[in-house]
């Protein structure tokens, strides 16, 4: 049935203030931005003012379009110092080992490490079937770049106690058609650095680039350090790196829609670039994915590093620093439950020893009383987890976190672990993803309660199932779940 006054194009247009009502209900579904209960998706400062500065920011450069930088000198202005802001604080720049250092502002992580990989693999025309070599703990954006791209992935295991690949392992999946070498500082779901120096000094003994996926931790890495912490070396100033993604629009604070691609010198960049005049309009070239790019979220993240500073990210990332010591007490402080990495960034990763603590239904309690971690299934050897993604707005609720989670887990053992039924959970750890028939997937979505609408608000049972579904299974009921929920509306 068609509402001609409902949706997205009324028949007649809308008032204005009645529009930002209608949005401002539908946000009221979702996660909470603000206020230091969200552990994923949002990296939050908690300082006041800076979302105001931020949106006008935005504002004055939305119908900027970073398609034609001659066109519109104001955003290259701007991305060349975001650029060499990331260089200076990543080890680049003048009167360092990597002065030469170029960049390019992509529309987020996903973005930077896609064309991390093309860059390699252009670089390589000579190669029929290119590769690269990435830690199973590499984000999952590299496997996505393999596959948009055409090159083959070679997973290198992670130690299950220290979650670090071992650079032996590292040379030993290097091949003479391996175009990259990946390494993570940190991993996104444990937090952990890999041992950067080690990897690309393999990487560079076989002549191969070596990037590291500094999109999480690269903007508060330098600062820990600078606060006294061990971070092992993993910039430029290591040999043999000769990329670097770090996101703006995580722990820079900048509104989403913004990360920096870095190379060590224009010649590692060059084939990063797409340019094709063989059509009758403009010749195009365009040093990222997009072409037409708003000016918003560049002009937004300018306006935040410029107003916070370098003291204001330090005092920012010693908040973060002593939130995340003390959310890692909170959890050491609870019966059954293990950090499954000591923090040294910003994450604190923790599992269940105890079989009566479902790790699962301990998310759900959390999300009952308005905290929202984020659930990781078991995988190749590892336990499920629970990740916490620590933000500056964090702080002032550690106090709160470590009675709301003794209280979570206590009723976790009370419901005790979700029991799906057997013949589904066989269904599940058997089904060929080919087998999946839509009868079968609408079946799936009933009995987990998913469908049209918004995800149920406890999950246990979902993640239980995916968990016992073997990897390639797990993406296609993910997709197929997705593809249910992602339907127009009339
Ligand atoms: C280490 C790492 N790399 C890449 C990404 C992908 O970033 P995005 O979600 O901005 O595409 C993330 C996101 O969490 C990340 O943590």
């Amino acid at each position: 049935m068609i509402d001609e006054t409902t949706g997205a194009l009324p028949v007649e247009g809308v008032p204005a203030a009645r529009v930002l009502d209608e949005i401002r209900a539908l946000r009221a579904a979702d996660r909470p931005t603000h206020g230091g209960r969200l552990f994923a998706y949002v990296y939050d400062p908690g300082v006041a003012g800076l979302d105001e500065l931020a949106q006008a920011a935005y504002a004055e450069s939305a119908h900027v379009n970073g398609l034609d930088p001659t066109a519109f000198p104001s955003l290259l202005a701007m991305e060349n110092a975001l650029v060499g802001a990331a260089a200076r604080l990543l080890g680049g720049g003048p009167g360092t080992s990597a002065p030469d250092v170029v960049g390019s502002v992509t529309s987020g992580g996903t973005e930077s490490l896609i064309l991390a990989v093309k860059a390699a693999r252009d670089a390589r025309p000579d190669l029929t079937e290119p590769r690269i070599v990435v830690p199973v703990s590499g984000h999952a954006a590299f496997a996505k770049a393999a596959h948009y791209l055409r090159v083959a992935l070679d997973p290198v295991p992670v130690d299950p106690v220290t979650l670090r690949p071992a650079p032996a392992d590292v040379a030993a999946a290097i091949r003479p058609e391996t175009v990259l070498v990946v390494a993570s500082a940190p991993s996104y779901a444990h937090g952990v650095v890999d041992p950067v120096a080690e990897i690309a000094a393999v990487a560079a003994a076989a002549g191969v680039r070596c990037h590291v996926d500094a999109c999480f931790g690269g903007w508060t890495l330098p600062w820990l350090r600078r606060l006294g912490a061990p971070v092992p070396p993993f910039d430029f100033a290591v040999p043999g790196v000769t990329s670097i993604s770090v996101d703006l629009h995580k722990y820079a604070y900048a509104p989403k829609g913004v990360s920096v691609l870095l190379h060590r010198d224009p010649g590692l960049r060059a084939p990063q670039f797409f340019a094709y005049g063989d059509w009758p309009g403009y010749t195009m070239v365009n040093p990222v994915i997009a072409s037409t790019r708003s000016g918003g979220p560049i002009a937004a993240a300018y306006a935040t590093l410029r107003h916070l500073g370098e003291d204001g990210y330090l005092r920012l990332a010693a908040v973060t620093r002593d939130a995340v010591a003390g959310l890692a007490d909170a959890v050491r402080a609870v019966d059954g439950l293990r950090l499954l990495a000591e923090p040294e960034s910003t994450v604190v990763c923790f599992t269940a020893d105890d079989p009566g603590l479902d790790l699962f239904v301990l998310v759900d309690e959390l999300t009952a009383r308005g905290w929202h971690p984020q659930p990781q299934l078991a995988y190749a050897g590892l336990p499920a987890s629970v990740h916490l993604t620590v933000t500056a707005a964090v702080a002032p609720r550690v106090a709160e976190f470590g009675p709301a989670l003794a209280e979570a887990a206590a009723a976790t053992r009370a419901a005790g672990p979700v029991v799906l039924p057997p013949e589904l959970l066989a269904l599940a750890g058997s089904l060929a993803p080919e087998a999946l028939t839509p009868d079968l997937i609408a079946g799936f979505a009933a009995g987990l309660g998913l469908g049209a609408g918004p995800a149920p608000d406890r999950m246990a049972a979902v993640n239980t199932l995916l968990q016992a579904a073997p990897v390639r299974l797990r993406e296609r009921l993910l997709v197929e779940f997705v593809g249910l929920l992602q339907r127009p509306t009339w």
